[in-house]
């Protein structure tokens, strides 16, 4: 594993540059990753480029023998730039235009900004494509943060107009697609069609359906014009840093182009954020949830299934979060040695120094403001101790080369597997039908029972499935058994693919909402549409229960809670009854229901039930589909060869003790 952090020489004099890095060397630290944010420095007046300062950092990295990984400037355009085309600008939902100041000014379909950002990137490629400390590229910066995946300006509009007329034909084919007799949608023509979201109540989610894929071509289709642009000077790898668990663009689509994937980890500013309730947010209040942070890690890892990188690894408390606590003791290399463990092959940390000024003072650095060592500086020296990277008192070989650390790094290999998918994520975003309702709570509820049972879990993209290998397909034959959480649209080629894993003796379960829906958002008479066959059941009801509201239902014998959603279930002749429901709502409806294909089966199970109720209901599925599962402490997490034990207090696994706040190697004991 490679150790990396993120430095802006843009913010430090000169002469702390050789002293940075030689310290950074020190910590074990071989890459680091700079410029995202520099554009007004690289050119402070339009086609006056100033290279002179980065040709600087760029040598005393190289001679520190640093790889740089240098970022694309385009999250932050320059004011002359959009005071001489201020068409960059995005524009909100509420039509009003989002003004320059902070950063992610612009809209990703501006043909204006295309042609800046085919400039500059250019320049920098051809600067720096050759230049022995380049080891990486980074195209720009979190794409999408700050909502700006999607814009209501009028390039937006018109684009919209074509992209839904390429993939619709006629009209007569989007309002079939859309049901739009209701409340009297009908469109003659495909410029009729305006950008959702700016309606006096909630817009047809159809159409909202399609915005959002339409918003995510932007983003795919502007990162590869920067990759273009960086390919004509250069052939050094292109990552692009991800937000964690960031559901506003396809990440399936976007990995496509990349040579590697990564993504941004900030454990504790994420459980803030996250739909958690106070007392999980308490209780991981310094840790950060384990398998909230985990699931990221085998998400980004499965986008290509192959190692990722952390290209920011939180150090200490961020300023973003709506309260911003201090990491425990020795969470910042649990958080390390947990990207390790599950196919990191780069982690780097977000940021060296606390930056005196600006929106981001109160970001805590592995330095504090005044240079000196802040306590990330202690972990980070454990950290690199820990996985063994070089630590050098000065100037050192070349770090090594990015492609050696990628084949270096160790995939876990699972015999599990969640499925994963951006469209249901947005089908779920536009109608949860019940607060609390969410895709990633839904996927998290599965991958942390799961995690607790001790198994590795690989997430796979639904939308790979059945595709050949040239064009990333992925097989579900490799695995025992494969979970399918709030897939919600399903179409019959997808239904074909699962049957003939499940006839090859595969195990396949479905959680709640699965094939709710068609692939353009209208529900499926009855649901789960293609999958009743499979599933040998139907569904008849469901119920979105309120915040804070359980139930239970009864399987084998044993009563089981559950909150949230409901489908309710009737089986076919050829299905079987695994769990049945007490409410007497639900007149005895069915709460899961199987059929057996061979030695496969398929079953859809309607509840929404805790991970810790979902253990025990899991166990008896794995271990017949060959799995061995074993129940973990809540706190302690096995990540590759490593116990991570994120809790306070010391516990013990196979007769191994793993302190409170430390990690033990697997087989020590
Ligand atoms: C990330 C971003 C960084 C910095 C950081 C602060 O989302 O990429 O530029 O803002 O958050 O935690
Ligand atoms: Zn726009």
């Amino acid at each position: 594993m490679t150790l990396g952090v993120c430095y802006y020489p843009d913010h430090w004099p000169r002469d702390r540059w050789r002293e940075d890095a030689a310290a950074m060397r020190e910590r074990g630290i071989e890459r680091v990753r700079i410029g995202e944010f520099a554009w007004s420095l690289l050119e402070p007046d339009p086609g006056r480029y100033d290279f002179a300062w980065l040709d600087e950092a760029m040598d005393v990295f190289a001679e520190a023998g640093l790889g740089v990984v240098l970022g694309t400037p385009t999250p932050t355009p320059p004011k002359w730039l959009i005071d001489a085309h201020p068409d960059v600008l995005p524009v909100g939902p509420d039509g009003r235009v989002r003004g320059f100041g902070s950063r992610r000014h612009y809209c990703f379909r501006s043909r204006t900004y295309a042609r800046e950002t085919e400039r500059i990137v250019g320049a920098l490629a051809e600067r720096y494509g050759h230049h022995p400390a380049l080891a990486a590229w980074q195209t720009d910066n979190e794409y999408g943060c700050h909502d700006t995946t999607r814009c209501w300006c009028d390039t937006c509009r018109a684009d919209f107009r074509t992209w839904l007329e390429a993939r619709y034909g006629t009209p007569e084919a989007l309002n079939e697609a859309w049901w739009t007799t209701f409340w009297s949608q009908t469109y003659r023509s495909f410029d009729e069609v305006e950008l959702p979201g700016q309606a006096v109540t909630e817009s047809n989610p159809s159409h909202e359906l399609d915005f959002r894929r339409f918003a995510s071509d932007g983003v795919v289709a502007y990162d590869a014009l920067q990759r273009a642009a960086i390919r004509r000077h250069s052939d050094a790898p292109i990552v692009h840093n991800s937000m964690m668990l960031f559901p506003d663009y396809d990440h399936v689509d976007l990995a496509d182009g990349l040579d590697v994937v990564a993504f941004d980890n900030y454990p504790l500013g994420q459980l803030e954020e996250s739909p958690f309730d106070d007392a999980t947010k308490a209780r991981y209040l310094r840790t950060g949830h384990p398998d909230l942070v985990a699931l990221s890690h085998d998400l980004y890892r499965g986008l290509k299934d192959a190692p990722h990188w952390v290209m920011e690894q939180q150090p200490g408390q961020v300023n973003w979060a709506p309260s911003n606590p201090l990491p425990a003791d020795g969470a910042v290399r649990l958080w390390t040695l947990q990207g390790l463990g599950h196919g990191a092959e780069m982690v780097s940390w977000f940021r060296w120094r606390a930056a005196v000024g600006a929106q981001e003072t109160n970001h805590a650095g592995l330095l504090r403001h005044d240079a000196t060592p802040d306590q990330a500086f202690e972990e980070a020296g454990r950290v690199a101790d820990d996985v063994g990277a070089p630590r050098a008192g000065a100037a050192s070989a070349a770090a090594r080369d990015v492609a050696a650390g990628l084949a270096d790094a160790a995939t876990p290999r699972a015999s599990v597997a969640i499925l994963f998918d951006y469209d249901d994520v947005w089908a779920s975003e536009i109608q949860p039908h019940t607060a609390g309702f969410g895709y990633w709570g839904q996927v998290l509820t599965y991958y942390a029972a799961l995690r607790g049972l001790d198994l590795d879990v690989d997430l796979v993209p639904k939308k790979k499935l059945g595709l050949p290998a040239a064009d990333g397909g992925r097989d579900l034959a490799p695995y025992a058994a494969v979970i399918a959480p709030a897939m919600q649209l399903v179409s019959d080629d997808l239904a074909a693919t699962f049957e003939a894993y499940v006839r090859a003796g595969g195990r396949l379960l479905f959680g709640p909402r699965s094939g709710a829906r068609t692939p353009s958002g209208l529900a499926q008479a009855p649901a789960p549409g293609p999958l009743r066959p499979l599933i040998g059941g139907r569904v008849t009801r469901i119920d979105g229960l309120r915040r804070g509201v359980t139930r239970t239902l009864e399987a084998d014998g044993a009563t089981y809670t559950y909150g949230t959603w409901a489908d309710l279930l009737e089986a076919d002749a050829e299905g079987e009854v695994r769990a049945t429901y007490h409410d007497p709502a639900y007149r005895g409806a069915a709460a899961w229901v199987a059929r057996r294909h061979g030695d496969g089966e398929a079953s859809l199970l309607g509840a929404w039930l805790e991970p810790a109720a979902l253990r025990p209901l899991l166990r008896p599925w794995l271990e017949a589909a060959g799995v061995t599962p074993r129940e973990l402490p809540d706190d302690v997490r096995r990540a590759g060869r490593w116990w991570l034990n994120f809790g306070d207090t010391d516990r013990t696994v196979d007769g191994v003790t793993i302190p409170a706040l430390d990690a033990v190697e697997v087989d020590a004991g």
